[in-house]
């Protein structure tokens, strides 16, 4: 069966962007025709500086929000990063693989290293490469992902390919990124530019998945519009992105395509829309919220689920991460 991997980084203000574009795919591709791995990456967040209070509890908290979102932790496997040490040995290797002019040109490493990208931490430079072995140390066929995580996928399908060619093997296969949807780049509720995003400085910009009903449909009434009504069609859209990024996250909340949204709302003005879409988000996510609220009190019960999904993972990871080093020429254990 193929198999699917994905990781969302537990550094706070899980949002609706990592729901749409991530979390709610991963629900659709768990059941019976995908072997499904979900991770928290822990190692990936301690790239830039966290609180160790919060890192534990914001991990402890998108293990719920995977939960409360329908992942079943039985029909996936659900682990923290840090407690599956394949996916840390495997990245040396990538380390050694992947090229340094290969990092430089990643967006994600320029923006989040800003100018002084002297001082940025070696761990958010490699920081690709440990995202290609998160992937590879389970030989994943498929990753669901939002649209910025592309370049990221590109570059494991670079680095598998280097190391078979490397070693004359057949040995990690081309991963396929999932990018599908009408929401895979939920963009800011204030800037129609900039994408939703957990540092966002304004909290107003993003809907957190912990939001209550009441601030949920608050959000959204302020959230930034332009003066006109609906088009009937999506190509109305395409010069109006606060426009689009509503209809696109009502869509996608939906489970609807953005045509068939605008053949019932084209011609409404966003007075009437806005408080359709307000409903439909307090529908859909407040029991959510609820449910993660709830599970947050089920501490030992979440860490349980967490060493289980580790115990399971390395079964798979265990016997990859030797055949690699066989692969390598680094001498077994007897
Ligand atoms: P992260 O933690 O930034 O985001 C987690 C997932 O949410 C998606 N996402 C969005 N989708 C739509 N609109 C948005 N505004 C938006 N913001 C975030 C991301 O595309 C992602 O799918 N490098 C990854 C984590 C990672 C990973 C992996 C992913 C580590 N190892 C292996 C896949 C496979 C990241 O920083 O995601």
């Amino acid at each position: 069966t193929p198999r699917v991997f994905s990781g969302i980084q537990p550094s706070g203000n899980l949002h609706l962007g990592n729901y749409l574009g991530a979390i709610k795919r991963f629900v659709d591709m768990q059941g019976s025709d995908f072997e499904t791995v979900y991770c928290m990456v822990d190692m990936h967040a301690i790239t830039v500086w966290q609180n160790p209070q919060d890192l534990m509890k914001s991990t402890r908290e998108l293990c719920a929000g995977f939960i409360a979102s329908g992942i079943d932790p039985e029909q996936s496997i659900l682990i923290n990063q840090s407690q599956v040490p394949e996916h840390a040995q495997l990245a040396w290797i990538f380390n050694c693989i992947a090229r340094m002019g290969w990092m430089q040109r990643m967006t994600q490493f320029k923006d989040k290293a800003g100018k002084n990208s002297q001082n940025a931490s070696l761990g958010l430079f490699a920081y690709p490469a440990l995202m290609a072995a998160d992937i590879l140390v389970y030989h994943a066929t498929h990753v669901p992902v939002g649209d910025d995580q592309k370049q990221h996928l590109e570059l494991t399908r670079d680095i598998a390919a280097k190391f078979n060619h490397d070693y004359g093997v057949d040995f990690f296969p081309m991963t396929e990124p999932v990018i599908k949807g009408a929401a895979t780049r939920v963009m800011s509720l204030r800037d129609g530019s900039k994408k939703m995003s957990k540092s966002d400085a304004s909290d107003a910009s993003r809907i957190n998945m912990t939001d209550d009903a009441d601030t949920l449909a608050k959000k959204i009434r302020k959230a930034k519009t332009d003066p006109d009504a609906l088009p009937s069609e999506a190509k109305g859209l395409e010069e109006r992105p606060e426009a689009r990024n509503l209809v696109n996250i009502y869509a996608a909340l939906n489970d609807q395509s953005v045509d068939a949204v605008l053949s019932e709302v084209g011609g409404k003005q966003f007075g009437e829309f806005k408080p359709m879409l307000a409903e439909l988000a307090v529908a859909k996510l407040a029991p959510i919220a609820e449910e993660m609220a709830r599970l947050m009190n089920e501490q030992t019960e979440i860490d349980r689920i967490l060493s289980r999904g580790a115990e399971r993972a390395r079964e798979i990871t265990a016997p990859i991460l030797r055949k690699t080093y066989d692969i390598v020429g680094m001498v077994p254990p007897t």
